[in-house]
Parts: C-alpha cells; sequence; structure tokens
C-alpha cells in the first residue's frame, strides 16, 4: 500500500471520528445544520482532501479519490438521519402540545328532537301494536267513495256538510277523516282484522282549536263476536295508559257518526281546580261506534256474521292534554322554543 493511500486513510478515520462524535452530541437541528456546513462545503474537509490528491500519480488518484467520496457518503447520511430524527421530534412535540381531549363534553348539545305529533303517534302505535293491531297508512288524496259513500254517507247526506270539506273535483277530496283508511284495509285484507291508521286529515276550519290540516287516528276491529264493551274497554284501557293515570275518568256520551251505530263521543274528565267544589270538565277527545252494517256490506262483507267497533282520535288533542298545550297552532309554527321542549320525551 503507498504511504500516500495509508496517510489518506488515517486522516479520513480521525476526521470521521471526530464527526461522528459531534454528530452524536448534538443537540438540535441549529447546531446540525452548523455541523453540516463546516463539513460538507466547499470549504469543508473533504474539498481540501479532494485537493490535495492533486499531488498524488495518475493510477493512485481514482481509488484514493472514491475513499474520500465514501468517507463523505457516509457523514451526508449520518447527518441526514439526524435531520430526520429531529424533525420527528419535533412533530411529536407539536402534536403533543395540539393533543384534544375528546372525553371534554361538548358546548353544544342540542342534536334535534321529535315533533310532539310524532311522538305522540308513536305512543299511540305502540300501545295498539302490542294488542295485536297492524299499522297502516291509507291515501291523503281521497275519492268519493272512501271518504263519504262506502262509509254510509250517501250523496246529498247533511253529514258531507257536517265536515267542511277541500274538494279538487265533485269526486275527489283531500281526506275529511282517517276514516276511509277502513274502507281500503276492508277491502284488502282478510277478515278477522285489527289495525289502526294514523295520518293527516283536512278541514276547512282554523281557529285556537281547530286546524286546517291535523292528524287523526283510526281504529278498526272487525271480528265474528265484537261487543260495545270490548269497544269501551280497550279504550279506557288505552286513555289511563295514555295519561299515565290508572285513576282517569273516562265518559261515553251518546253521539251521531254515519258509519258507526250506536256512536258515542269520548270524554276525559279533569277536577277543575277553579271551580267551588272541584267539579269534573269534560273535554273529549275521540269518536266511536260499532260499525254500521251498510259499511261492511259496502265492501261485500257478510253483516250478519261479522260486526266489529272503530274509534278516531284526534292526535293534536291528545298531544295538547298529554303535554300541557293550550295553541293547536304551536303545533305547526316550527318555533324552535317550543320543539327543544321535547327533546328528552317519549
Ligand atoms: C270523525 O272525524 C270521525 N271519523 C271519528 C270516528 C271514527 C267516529 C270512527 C266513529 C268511528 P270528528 O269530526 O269528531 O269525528 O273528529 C274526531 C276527533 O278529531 C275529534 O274528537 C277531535 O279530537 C279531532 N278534531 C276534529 N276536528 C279537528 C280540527 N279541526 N283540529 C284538530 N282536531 C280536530
Ligand atoms: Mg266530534
Amino acid at each position: 500500500m503507498s504511504s500516500l493511500l495509508q496517510d489518506l486513510q488515517e486522516k479520513i478515520a480521525q476526521v470521521l471520528e471526530k464527526i461522528n462524535t459531534e454528530l452524536e452530541e448534538v443537540k438540535n437541528s441549529a447546531d446540525l445544520e452548523e455541523i453540516k456546513n463546516k463539513y460538507l462545503s466547499k470549504k469543508g474537509v473533504f474539498t481540501s482532501f479532494m485537493q490535495n490528491l492533486a499531488n498524488a500519480s495518475s493510477e493512485e488518484k481514482p481509488a484514493l479519490g472514491k475513499i474520500v467520496n465514501e468517507a463523505k457518503n457516509k457523514v451526508v447520511e449520518k447527518v441526514n438521519a439526524q435531520r430526520e430524527k429531529f424533525a420527528a421530534s419535533a412533530l411529536n412535540a407539536k402534536l403533543a402540545a395540539e393533543k384534544i381531549d375528546i372525553t371534554l363534553p361538548s358546548r353544544h348539545s342540542f342534536s334535534g328532537s321529535l315533533h310532539p305529533i310524532t311522538l305522540t303517534s308513536r305512543r299511540i302505535e305502540n300501545w295498539f301494536s302490542k294488542l295485536g293491531f297492524v299499522v297502516r297508512q291509507g291515501p291523503e288524496i281521497e275519492d268519493d267513495f272512501h271518504n263519504f259513500t262506502a262509509l254510509n254517507i250517501p250523496p246529498k247526506h247533511p253529514a258531507r256538510a257536517m265536515q267542511d270539506t277541500f274538494y279538487f273535483d265533485a269526486d275527489t277530496v283531500l281526506r275529511t277523516q282517517t276514516s276511509g283508511t277502513q274502507i281500503h284495509v276492508l277491502e284488502e285484507e282478510p277478515l278477522p282484522l285489527r289495525m289502526i291508521a294514523p295520518g293527516r286529515v283536512y278541514r276547512s276550519d282554523s281557529d285556537q282549536t281547530h286546524s286546517p290540516m291535523f292528524h287523526q287516528c283510526e281504529g278498526l276491529v272487525v271480528d265474528e263476536r265484537t261487543t260495545f264493551a270490548d269497544l269501551k274497554g280497550i279504550l279506557t284501557a288505552f286513555l289511563r295508559d295514555f295519561f299515565e293515570r290508572d285513576d282517569l275518568r273516562v265518559r261515553l256520551r251518546p253521539s251521531f257518526f254515519p258509519f258507526t251505530e250506536p256512536s258515542a263521543e269520548v270524554d276525559i274528565g279533569f277536577a277543575d281546580k277553579n271551580a267551588a267544589d272541584h267539579e269534573i270538565k269534560w273535554l273529549e277527545v275521540l269518536g266511536c261506534g260499532m260499525v254500521h252494517p251498510n259499511v261492511l256490506r259496502n265492501v261485500g262483507i257478510d253483516a250478519d256474521k261479522y260486526q266489529g267497533y272503530a274509534f278516531g282520535m284526534g292526535i293534536e288533542r291528545l298531544a295538547m292534554l298529554r303535554y300541557g298545550i293550550s295553541d293547536l297552532r304551536m303545533f305547526f309554527e316550527n318555533d324552535l322554543r317550543f320543539l327543544s321542549r321535547f327533546s328528552a320525551q317519549y
């Protein structure tokens, strides 16, 4: 080995040892850049090694140059490795500083709520479903047959004027009651049958207790042995459960509907705290009765074999009483202060 080569290798070994020590001890990236400039720049030690090779013979030059370059590359690698280490720890420090505590409760937690009419409908559906009633929906745009004629309300019958009807044309109306769904279901489904049908109905009517669009829930049972006592029993049980009061007073008052006979309206009683002797105040919540045989005949059912009972309740009316709402129009104004009251209710 030539003395020049040996000499160079020794010098490089010394320089590398020194650089390695400095690189291992470097504390931050600014110092690292300084070390890099000191050794790897044009004025650095590797450049001067190269310059010294000018004295070497042309046979030796390539091997010597290679040694210098390899040593320089080792330093470059080490500098890069250290740089990455500093970058990684800087990133970790930044992430730690910006850490989010996801267990903290959020500041804004109102997440919307169900409309009180929806809550009330579901309450009714759940209760009757448990007794084996199916839930059905009829069309809101109804023909004369389903809304009137099949329900024993023939043309020119005064009951057609009882409900102020929105007509599209002589044969097409916005349904004035969910009772038309009785007819649809009787046309389509086998007997015996127990169903409820909640939905929107429309009447040309508007004040504090009447709205041109409101909701009813129809109920219908048709079987070979149904009685008025069944009807009274099921409605009383439902109302006591709905209002969560075992001692709720329920009263059936004779009434008239063309599609039921006998017919009744159902009132619930409240002790009126303002009255002198705590007199009971009665409020109508629904209409009901035994299905008129003509209704069954109109859809081809043997009225001697089958009877049934039906009822129709006002969903707004039930919701107002349950939640203590005094003005029906509150349901349709979409005032968030009103709606958010129901976020935790069922
Ligand atoms: C009927 O609509 C009958 N179809 C009910 C029925 C069904 C009887 C099956 C027999 C057998 P009525 O018009 O009374 O009946 O309405 C029933 C309920 O709907 C009322 O008790 C009341 O709670 C509610 N209601 C009636 N009109 C309005 C209105 N404009 N706004 C809000 N609720 C109303
Ligand atoms: Mg009525």
